[in-house]
């Protein structure tokens, strides 16, 4: 038998009047995977996550879970657990019939519904609150209950939009983690919805990007980010700057371009069928640039930079080629380069991509 996939979108459109708020989405996401929506404010990844749930119809295209075909089918009959950027919870009910909730809805019996609880807030690490009130919890506690509801009824998809964004910074990185390993354990296929890079990068198996209702990519973090497909993609992924440069020739797979006078190579794929002379976009990454002391590089002036204890950033500014954002060991760049020193940026190793301009 054919593998199906854990979720399948064919096309999926969705429009509020005249704005298009999801436009032909395809998505394939395989058993267990943690599949991540990345985009900004009002890209539509709500969106996304409610027509999956069936909060929402699709005015086009087909959803197919477990590659069952549910475009039609209401919320309940699709086998989901879902948490929400608000946990959501019963304020009357304790910490284990929150849980039990959704078992009771389907009309488990009570004494597997009590095995099942125990379970879930034992994942968790919340099996001493089973007895608390909601208010009685803080802010992380309540959404590992939200987490044991979803997962206490064994979903076929997690759904989970923006869980963690009420929380502060510690306390995120700890659910973050918390919840890798729960999902890993337990093999569950999860989307999940971020507008947090950095929340995407470390916890996915691999990262939607959108913009303006498209996914623009679907990859591995380390391919959006070193070979990003799109120029919002490269400029919304991770720091990058961006010189004007040209196109010099293509070499089958590669293309040498220059930019700022000097050459670089980079993968052709993302030069459409642009010709040599074209204009184009370069993007280099702070790993990209190193200070050095000659050879190929350009002259600057360090005009700002920021102490972040583990590394420093500097902006030196180089003429006619703009700023440019190097990333260096913090205490000795602190003491090397201060602001208005002179600084020439080398770019041995980079692995810059371009796109037309
Ligand atoms: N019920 C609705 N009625 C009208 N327009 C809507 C409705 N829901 C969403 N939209 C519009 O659709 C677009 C996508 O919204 P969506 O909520 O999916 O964005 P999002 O990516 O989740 O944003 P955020 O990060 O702010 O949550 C936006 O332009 C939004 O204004
Ligand atoms: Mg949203």
């Amino acid at each position: 038998m054919a593998a199906t996939d854990a979720l399948r979108l064919e096309g999926v459109t969705r429009r509020f009047g005249a704005v298009t708020a999801l436009h032909e989405a395809w998505l394939k996401v395989q058993d267990g995977e943690f599949v991540t929506l990345l985009g900004p404010s009002g890209c539509g990844k709500t969106t996304l996550l409610n027509l999956i749930a069936g909060f929402l119809e699709a005015d086009a295209g087909e959803i197919f879970i477990g590659g069952k075909l549910v475009t039609t089918l209401p919320v309940w009959e699709r086998d989901l657990g879902m948490v929400f950027q608000s946990y959501a919870l019963f304020p009357h009910m304790d910490v284990a019939r929150n849980v039990g909730y959704g078992l009771r809805a389907r009309g488990i019996p009570r004494t597997e519904e009590a095995a099942r609880v125990t379970e879930a807030l034992g994942l968790v690490r919340l099996s001493a609150m089973a007895a608390r009130r909601p208010k009685q919890l803080s802010g992380g506690q309540q959404q590992r209950v939200a987490l044991a509801r979803a997962l206490v009824i064994r979903p076929r998809l997690l759904l989970l939009d923006e869980p963690f964004s009420a929380l502060d910074r510690n306390l995120r990185t700890e659910m973050q983690l918390e919840l890798k390993e729960i999902q890993r354990r337990l093999g569950v296929t999860t989307i999940f919805v971020t507008h947090d890079q950095g929340e995407a990068m470390s916890m996915s198996d691999r990262v939607a990007v959108m913009s303006e209702g498209r996914i623009l990519q679907l990859d591995t973090p380390e391919v959006i980010y070193g070979r990003p497909a799109h120029p919002f993609v490269a400029g919304f992924i991770g720091d990058a700057t961006v010189l004007p440069g040209r196109l010099v020739a293509r070499d089958g797979a590669q293309a040498q371009v220059e930019a700022a006078g000097l050459a670089f190579t980079v993968p052709a794929e993302t030069l459409g069928d642009a010709p040599p002379g074209a204009a184009l976009s370069v993007y280099l990454r702070p790993e990209d640039l190193h200070p050095i002391e000659d050879g190929p590089g350009l002259d600057g002036t360090v005009i700002s930079r920021a102490y972040l204890g583990d590394r420093a950033e500097l902006v030196v500014e180089c003429g006619a080629a703009g700023r440019l954002m190097l990333r260096l060991p913090g205490q000795a760049a602190m003491a090397r380069w201060p602001v208005g020193a002179p600084l020439r940026v080398g770019f041995a190793g980079a692995r810059p991509v371009a796109f037309p301009a």
